[in-house]
């Protein structure tokens, strides 16, 4: 049994097996077929913070599979206190084929799944969002045709998100580059553990967002302020101002660089809309994307038939 508490408990082929499945079921999708591999089987989601991509992007995928789907808070499932960690888990992970959880700590995800007879996904948590960059690499390579070898700009703050991209590029030899302000930087432990397990890994940091993004293939932001982080908005805002990507910024890219976002944006924070609704943006395709990766991580995981 597999989990997906964090993509470096991944190999590049299992990375590369998820997205070609991924990409098998989307062919099809757009064909009008659907995909029935997951009949009877049940994704349960528990959430502690808000979603809207992460959370309907998995219902409606397994539905679509043939599945259904639970969702309940973190508090309703008795994650705050009513009974064990362990005891909650136990008896989930026994209705569910699936456990998607989105946590404010990492190690609750972690914990969760020491005791969970059935796969445990990451859908979020402060430290990591692995479905997300997974999403994000199938929409590079849709969208160029190959990753090895790509360049990806990450212009903002160095968190979740960054993260698991960072990983991910690590793992499928995209270079990427980091500008962010100095505190806000990719963690330096992660940066020297993807040097370490991935010898070729280039990740590198660059003060400046115009010097950063010259030979950029995507530009990528995400929001200044991360779930869990409000009180910290004004001065984040003011800190990450030089960041914006914005049509001044683009325009120090190659002309064929695209731009990615996550979403939710902050339309006049950390991007324009200008740059959001521009020829440019394969924001909406990469929103799209999470159905599709979904499906491809979900059947990855449970059709015991591959
Ligand atoms: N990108 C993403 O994870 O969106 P949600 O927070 O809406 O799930
Ligand atoms: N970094 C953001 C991502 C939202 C999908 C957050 O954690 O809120």
């Amino acid at each position: 049994m597999r989990h997906l508490r964090t993509l470096l408990e991944l190999s590049t082929t299992d990375v590369e097996e998820i997205l070609k499945i991924a990409k098998e079921i989307k062919g099809k999708f757009k064909a009008g077929e659907r995909t029935v591999a997951l009949p009877g089987r049940v994704l349960t989601q528990v959430f502690e913070k808000p979603s809207l991509r992460t959370r309907t992007s998995f219902e409606a995928a397994i539905i679509q599979l043939g599945g259904s789907s639970i969702f309940m808070s973190c508090k309703d499932a008795g994650l705050e206190g009513r009974e064990a960690l362990g005891d909650v888990s136990r008896v989930l992970s026994s209705y569910s084929d699936a456990v998607a959880m989105r946590t404010f700590s990492q190690q609750l995800i972690e914990d969760f799944a020491s005791f969970s007879s059935c796969p445990v996904i990451n859908a979020l948590s402060d430290d990591r969002h692995p479905c997300q960059a997974l999403t994000d690499v199938l929409t590079i390579d849709e969208t160029f045709g190959r990753l090895n070898g790509r360049r990806l700009v990450y212009v903002g703050d160095g968190n979740n998100v960054a993260a698991s991209l960072a990983i991910a590029s690590a793992m499928l030899n995209i270079s990427m580059a980091v500008s962010a302000p100095e505190g806000y930087r990719l963690n330096a432990g992660l940066i020297a553990e993807l040097q370490r397990k991935y010898p070729g890994c280039d990740i590198t940091h660059i003060d400046d967002p115009r010097v950063a993004v010259k030979d950029a293939d995507v530009v990528y932001t995400d929001v200044w302020t991360s779930m869990g982080q409000e009180t910290e908005a004004k001065q984040r805002e003011q800190l990450f101002a030089p960041f914006q990507v914005n049509a001044a910024l683009l325009a120090a890219a190659p002309d064929s660089c695209r731009f990615m976002h996550d979403l939710p944006a902050h339309r006049g924070k950390e991007v324009t809309d200008e740059v959001m609704d521009g020829p440019k943006s394969i924001a909406f395709q990469q929103a799209e994307n999470r159905m599709h990766l979904a499906k491809g991580l979900l059947v990855w995981l449970l059709d015991r038939r591959r």
